[in-house]
């Protein structure tokens, strides 16, 4: 199974969420801004990240959704950090539904900058996720 992880982080609090899944899937997590965040080929699993900022998306991940060739990407499985709200995670479905691209229910979220435990627990979801 092709799993793939990217991510947008102004502060590094949604990268080291982003790298706990990438460690759980056993693959590394490339911040879009990465020349090589393109996805090209075929993948099973897009987990694909970013905050909440002001009650919004950064246009650059908004920019990298829209820019996604649905017909690469069988499911994606969103992620998030924030002060306090989930909205982060209902507008990143919101840009993926856009694109056709299927959106699981299931979604990964912690407040803040993650910490250790919040992460070994980000890296085990993963990996039950991606059990099923
Ligand atoms: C300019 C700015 C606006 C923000 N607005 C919100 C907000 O509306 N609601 C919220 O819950 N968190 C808000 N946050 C908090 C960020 O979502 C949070 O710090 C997040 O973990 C940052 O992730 P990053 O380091 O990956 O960029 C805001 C942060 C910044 C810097």
């Amino acid at each position: 199974m092709k799993v793939q992880v990217r991510y947008y982080s102004r502060s590094g609090n949604t990268k080291v969420l982003a790298d706990a899944i990438a460690k759980g899937a056993n693959v590394k997590a490339i911040s879009i801004d990465d020349d090589n965040a393109l996805i090209a080929e075929k993948t099973d699993i897009l987990f694909i990240g970013g905050a909440l900022y002001a009650y919004g998306l950064d246009s650059k991940i908004k920019k990298y959704i829209s820019e996604l060739d649905a017909n690469n990407i069988k499911k994606a499985i969103v992620f998030s950090t924030s002060w306090i709200s989930k909205h982060s995670i209902d507008l990143l479905k919101k840009e993926l539904a856009k694109k056709n691209i299927n959106v699981s229910e299931e979604y990964i979220y912690y407040k803040n900058k993650p910490n250790s435990n919040e992460l070994k627990e980000a890296e085990e979801t993963t990996k039950k996720i991606l059990k099923k």
